[in-house]
């Protein structure tokens, strides 16, 4: 078979290489096809013993990725409540107990819960504290004998108990990042896959939920989701996206969507493309949003969180209601970057960011594949052409 070397200069054929390209890869196994739409597909979509080199995602902007990761939370042990023969609480109480924290599983190798807190201020009224226990795996309430990792805020009276989840590593240098996810309220979580009654998802208001890319307060990518919109709203920016000096919007850093065709209360898959001179972003494959002013240029952390602060930006929640952010799994195709060998930059003020933020581990596993070094791209995989999940 003639060998594929992708350059810069031959990018403008893409297209041509992709249908060459798809004869190197193995059929899809047709067995996925026969399986109810119920049962999840837990492979992942790129398996790992296809002879990927590089992977190419759907979209105007050309460049490929050298690596790929997919965290599968749906696969997750949980363990058995002990306390239900000793009383009978009702379902809605007893899912919490047959959960596990993520920090005690071994996804933490990859994904840090925080725990740093801030205080109110002028702007946020509430304090707001970063709990490791908000962060967890539980049972999928609409696929039998699945798990999802799940966030979740809580509005206590003296605070606001939310959540944070950071990658491990800081060195992700442009990227491909895909998060299936769902707001929920308290009895859509609670809910079983088999039960007949409607799924109601009335997400209570005042909660903020985020994915990001962050290395700094002007060096951040995100998708943020306020509980206080109408579902089909989101918010996708290029940070800074404010100036706070003259309290004023910095047009084109930033874009809100109100015409989403997926609503956030239901499971939709989140992309963000980053890419050198452009973000985008998607909703289940449909394009949202490109911005082109302010595209992070350092190595990141990828991060997704909960919270809210009483503030501007998230609005309050009512006494005792929670927020709880599912997701399913976790796809990126990403290239790295040694050049983010320094700490991600803490203490940092920010209006939608927290202004502490714990030092990160200073033993931090680093790549050392050096696939800087690798310009050839000799079998590409198509992440948008792949088996469905
Ligand atoms: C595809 O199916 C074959 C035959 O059932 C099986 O041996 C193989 O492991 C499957 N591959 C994947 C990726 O599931
Ligand atoms: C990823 O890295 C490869 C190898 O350095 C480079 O050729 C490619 O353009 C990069 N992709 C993006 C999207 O920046
Ligand atoms: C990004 O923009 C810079 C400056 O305009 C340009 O030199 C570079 O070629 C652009 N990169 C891509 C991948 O379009």
């Amino acid at each position: 078979m003639a060998k594929l070397t992708l350059s810069l200069s031959l990018l403008p054929t893409l297209s041509l290489i992709a249908r060459t390209a798809s004869i190197v890869l193995p059929p899809i196994n047709t067995t996925f096809a026969t399986i109810d739409s119920h049962t999840p597909n837990l492979a992942p979509r790129v398996p790992g013993h296809y002879p990927c080199d590089c992977y190419i995602v759907s979209g105007d902007e050309p460049g490929y990725f050298t690596d790929y990761k997919f965290w599968d939370f749906r696969d997750v042990r949980l363990p058995h409540s002990l306390n239900s023969g000793a009383y009978r609480p009702s379902y809605a109480n007893m899912w919490e107990m047959e959960t596990i924290p993520l920090s005690q599983t071994s996804f933490k190798e990859d994904w840090q819960t925080q725990s740093w807190s801030r205080q109110e201020t002028t702007d946020s009224t509430v304090p707001m504290v970063n709990d490791d226990a908000n962060a967890f795996f539980a049972k999928h309430p609409n696929l039998p004998a699945a798990s999802q990792l799940v966030l979740r805020t809580t509005r206590f009276p003296t605070h606001s108990s939310s959540a944070e989840v950071e990658s491990q590593h800081g060195n992700y240098f442009h990227a491909s990042i895909r998060v299936r996810m769902r707001l929920m309220s308290r009895e859509a979580i609670s809910r079983r896959p088999w039960d007949t009654a409607p799924d109601v998802n009335v997400v209570p208001k005042g909660a903020c939920a985020g994915i990001f890319t962050y290395r700094s307060a002007t060096c951040e990518s995100d998708v943020e989701f306020l509980t206080s919109d109408p579902p089909n709203t989101i918010h996708y920016a290029n940070q800074p996206d404010y100036d706070t000096e003259h309290d004023l919007i910095i047009p084109g850093a930033s874009e809100v969507v109100t015409t989403v065709p997926v609503p956030w209360s239901d499971w939709v898959t989140h992309r963000m493309d980053w890419f050198e001179n452009q973000t985008l972003w998607y909703a289940n494959d449909d394009l949202q949003a490109v911005v082109s002013l302010s595209v992070p240029d350092r190595p990141s952390i990828l991060a997704m969180n909960l919270w809210s602060d009483g503030g501007m930006w998230t609005g309050d929640m009512e006494m005792d209601e929670s927020v709880y952010m599912g997701i399913e799994w976790i796809e990126v195709a990403y290239n790295t970057s040694t050049a983010g060998d320094m700490p991600v930059e803490t203490g940092q003020r920010h209006r939608m960011r927290p202004s502490k933020r714990t030092r990160r581990d200073p033993h931090e596993k680093r790549q050392t594949s050096g696939h800087e070094a690798r310009e050839r791209c000799e079998k590409p995989c198509y992440l948008d052409k792949m088996q469905r999940y």
